[in-house]
């Protein structure tokens, strides 16, 4: 009788350990980020690509009193980053040396429970949400420590916390999802960003990479 009472308690144990959500790998999201070492504050609208490795973001960027505007596209695996300013109308093109921010939960991460943004009191209150942190080193020996939130249901991102010995703390919150990319040209660099012969090539070196069919 004890023997089986234990067994259950074992079980229901293990099966309340959580296991990590899975974040959709293609989303469009409004960006707030706060990046310490640098004291700037980026606002804008992110298109995030996770099966390439992709970002695009068309954003404000505060630093002191001064507001920029640009539009980035940073393509992880072809280490490049094109860089439009608005103001000056130019656009730089310059080697991408961070590494790919994954907003999704790392599948060691561990497990801070749930708990509900605003209140679980009445519907429509609250917005229940799963907590996960990170202690990892990157393949540049880099430490980094993360925490973030995803809503429970869908696995969406709501804000991600990272701090790194070498790119300092950052914090992000995302708002308004839109999952999938509304256009996929979004990841193709402005003519200004390329040369004459990119821009007539632009679709077979931007366009979307295709797929990789294994049997
Ligand atoms: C763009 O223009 C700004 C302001 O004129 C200048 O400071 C910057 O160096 C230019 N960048 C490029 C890539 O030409
Ligand atoms: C990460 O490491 C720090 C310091 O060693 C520790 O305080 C924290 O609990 C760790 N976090 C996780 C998620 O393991
Ligand atoms: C990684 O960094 C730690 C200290 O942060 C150091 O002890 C270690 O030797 C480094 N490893 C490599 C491969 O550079």
């Amino acid at each position: 009788m004890n023997a089986i009472l234990l067994l259950c308690v074992v079980g229901f144990v293990a099966a309340q350990q959580p296991q990590p959500c899975v974040t959709p790998q293609q989303w469009e999201a409004n960006l707030f980020d706060y990046s310490e070492p640098n004291r700037f504050m980026v606002r804008g609208r992110l298109s995030y690509d996770a099966t390439n490795h992709r970002e695009r973001l068309l954003e404000e960027v505060e630093v002191g009193n001064d507001r920029e505007y640009y539009d980035v596209i940073a393509l992880f695996d072809l280490q490049t980053e094109f860089i439009y300013n608005y103001k000056a109308h130019n656009c730089s093109r310059q080697p991408l040396t961070r590494p790919w921010r994954d907003f999704g939960i790392r599948p060691d991460a561990r497990s801070f429970g749930e708990a509900y943004i605003g209140t679980s009191a009445l519907p429509g209150l609250g917005l229940l949400v799963t907590m996960w942190g990170t202690n990892h080193t990157t393949p540049s020996n880099d430490t980094v420590r993360t925490f973030g939130t995803w809503t429970y249901r869908a696995c969406l991102p709501v804000s991600f916390i990272s701090h790194s010995t070498q790119m300092g703390r950052t914090q992000s919150s995302f708002f308004d999802i839109v999952a999938g990319i509304s256009d996929p040209n979004v990841f193709i660099p402005r003519p200004e960003c390329l040369t004459a012969k990119e821009y007539a090539m632009r679709d077979t070196i931007f366009g979307t990479p295709a797929k990789k069919f294994t049997k």
